[in-house]
C-alpha cells in the first residue's frame, strides 16, 4: 500500500464526524477554516454553527454590521480575523456575486486566504488537486519521510510542500487532505504519539530511527 493508500484507510476507520465535512459550500468551508485557526475544532464548533445559523449565506455576512459579526465572534479572540472575515464576505459579495472564485489562484487573491485556506477550499468544494499543508501535515510527512528540513525555513516550506504533492492522492483529493490532518491530529500526535498502535508505523522512517520526538524540526526564529 501507498502513503496514502494507508491515510484513506486510517481516516475512514478513524475520521470524526464535523458538520464542515458534510458540505462543499464553499462559504462554510472558508467559514470553518478561517475560525479554525488558532482555535481547537471542540472550541470552534459552538461559534460555526451559530454563524452559519444567523448568516446562512456569505451575502448575509456581507449584509451585517461589524457590531453584529463581532458580537458573535466573542470569545474566539483574534478580532482582526473576525475583521477579515466581515471585509472578504463584502468582497464575494459585491465583486464576485457571491459566488466564490472555483480555482486556486482565484480563491488566493481574497483577503486572509493564505495558500493553506485556498488549497482547503479548492480541494474539499472543486475537488482541485492541492494538497493542504498545516502543521499537522508538516509533523506527518516530516515523520513518515523522515525529513529534518526546518518547517518554518524557506527551503523547508518550499520542500514540503513539493513532497507534499507528490504524496497525495488526486482522485480522492477531499479526503485524502481531510485525513492526513486527522491523522496528524488524532494519531501522529505532536507529544507521546501512540506509535504501537499506529498503522503506518512499519514504514515510518523516523520510527525506525528512533527520531519520532526530534521531528518535525523548527528554528528559533
Ligand atoms: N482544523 C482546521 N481545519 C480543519 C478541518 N477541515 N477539519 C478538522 N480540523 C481542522
Amino acid at each position: 500500500m501507498t502513503f496514502s493508500q494507508k491515510i484513506l484507510t486510517w481516516y475512514h476507520i478513524n475520521k470524526r464526524d464535523l458538520p464542515w465535512r458534510k458540505t462543499r459550500d464553499p462559504y462554510k468551508i472558508w467559514l470553518s477554516e478561517i475560525m479554525l485557526q488558532q482555535t481547537r475544532v471542540a472550541q470552534g464548533m459552538p461559534y460555526y454553527h451559530r454563524f452559519v445559523e444567523a448568516f446562512p449565506k456569505v451575502g448575509d455576512l456581507a449584509n451585517a454590521s461589524e457590531e453584529q459579526v463581532l458580537k458573535l465572534w466573542q470569545g474566539l479572540g483574534y478580532y482582526s480575523r473576525a475583521r477579515n472575515l466581515h471585509a472578504t464576505a463584502k468582497m464575494v459579495a459585491n465583486d464576485y456575486q457571491g459566488e466564490f472564485p472555483n480555482t486556486y489562484k482565484g480563491l488566493k487573491s481574497l483577503k486572509g486566504v493564505g495558500d493553506y485556506t485556498a488549497s482547503a477550499i479548492a480541494s474539499f468544494c472543486f475537488d482541485l488537486p492541492e494538497p493542504v499543508v498545516d502543521g499537522n501535515v508538516y509533523r506527518v510527512l516530516s515523520r513518515y519521510f523522515d525529513v529534518d528540513l526546518p518547517i518554518n525555513s524557506t527551503e523547508g516550506i518550499k520542500y514540503f510542500k513539493e513532497l507534499a504533492r507528490e504524496v497525495m492522492d488526486s482522485e480522492n483529493i477531499r479526503d485524502y487532505n481531510q485525513g492526513i490532518m486527522e491523522f496528524g491530529a488524532i494519531q501522529c500526535a505532536p507529544k507521546n504519539p501512540d506509535c504501537e498502535s499506529c498503522p503506518l508505523n512499519e514504514s515510518c522512517l523516523a520510527l525506525q530511527q528512533n527520531k519520532v520526538a526530534q521531528l518535525p524540526v523548527k528554528l528559533n526564529k
